[in-house]
């Protein structure tokens, strides 16, 4: 039995980084894809707080035809999930739609830039509200993280406060939803991809009435007319793609929480940024500096010596 034993966990760990690999890949190509639409959709109706709305409300849609339809089995959840499930609802809405309204002001890259520095955030957060301490090194490797940021952003050719303020607040507040989801999601009998649809729609309860009061019907009705006048009536594919790769890429992102810890999930976060940031130069011609990339450069780098730093 030991034999057996011995020869089975190399497989088991193999076939278990394998299975994350291809959640991180999966997650990744997801979030490109949602990334395009979602910023060419914003260029011709500038309405974030609806979108951001769409999006939450057909992950809400398809996972309760898939549940009705028993493509997924529906969790088993009690009033206790759901009040746990609050505060990493309300997180989750801020941080959405707080990356929502900065893209619609700036480059998709620099919101990326931006939010690659979000483990300084994780350790700024863990420090002052948990009270968790870490060694040196750790906070050393925020420097490369935050200068990199600072450089990037003052070098930003179409610099705009909320869209350097929206990127900040989300940092902050996915914070939050990743610490707070990684504690709920605990000893739970519920799935990273059910947790997430319940996240979904508590936080589409959550932004409705706030959506409606930001923008409202009226401006959604005008701005609509005006998109579809420019791009044409498949303008509506292009909300249905970003609404429908929202929530994949999120879905995707929980099933790996569920098998990773939230500092993994933060460094993959990051890695994934370096995809969306590239694509999106290409696609939307975004014009960059060369100290501008230097700065984007040395973000990420002092991410990986985080990672490092942090094991
Ligand atoms: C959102 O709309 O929630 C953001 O675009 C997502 O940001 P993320 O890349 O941190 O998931």
């Amino acid at each position: 039995p030991l034999d057996i034993n011995i020869e089975l966990i190399p497989d088991e760990h193999s076939a278990q980084k394998l299975k994350i690999g291809l959640y991180f890949a999966t997650w990744w190509a997801l979030n490109v894809v949602f990334n395009i639409y979602n910023k060419k959709v914003l260029n011709a109706f500038p309405y974030p707080w609806l979108t951001s709305t769409l999006s939450l409300a057909c992950g809400s849609l398809m996972m309760l035809v898939s549940w009705a339809t028993r493509i997924a089995e529906a969790p088993k959840t009690d009033l206790d999930f759901w009040k746990t499930l609050f505060p990493v609802a309300v997180a989750h809405t801020i941080g959405h739609v707080a990356a929502t309204v900065s893209m619609s002001k700036v480059a998709v890259s620099f919101t990326h830039i931006i939010k690659s520095g979000e483990p300084a955030f994780s350790v700024m957060v863990s420090r002052f509200f948990l009270g968790e301490t870490f060694p040196l090194p750790v906070y050393l490797s925020l420097l490369p993280i935050i200068g990199g940021c600072a450089l990037a952003a003052v070098t930003e050719l179409n610099f705009n406060t909320i869209g350097f303020m929206g990127a900040m607040i989300s940092n902050l507040a996915f914070v939050f939803r990743n610490i707070f989801s990684k504690k709920g999601m605990k000893g739970k009998s519920v799935s990273g991809m059910n947790y997430y649809a319940c996240l979904s729609m508590m936080s589409l309860l959550i932004l409705t009435p706030f959506a409606i009061a930001v923008e409202g019907p009226k401006m959604w009705a005008a701005g609509w007319e005006t998109a579809v006048s420019q791009i044409g009536p498949h303008f509506v594919w292009w909300v249905v793609a970003q609404s429908v790769f929202y929530h994949l890429y999120n879905q995707v992102s929980y099933m790996s929480l569920d098998q990773i810890s939230p500092l993994t999930f933060s460094i993959g976060n990051t890695m994934k940024r370096i995809s969306v940031i590239v694509a999106s130069i290409i696609i939307f011609h975004t014009p960059i500096q060369p100290v501008n990339a230097l700065g984007a450069a040395i973000a990420i780098l002092g991410t990986f010596i985080y990672s490092q730093a942090k094991q």
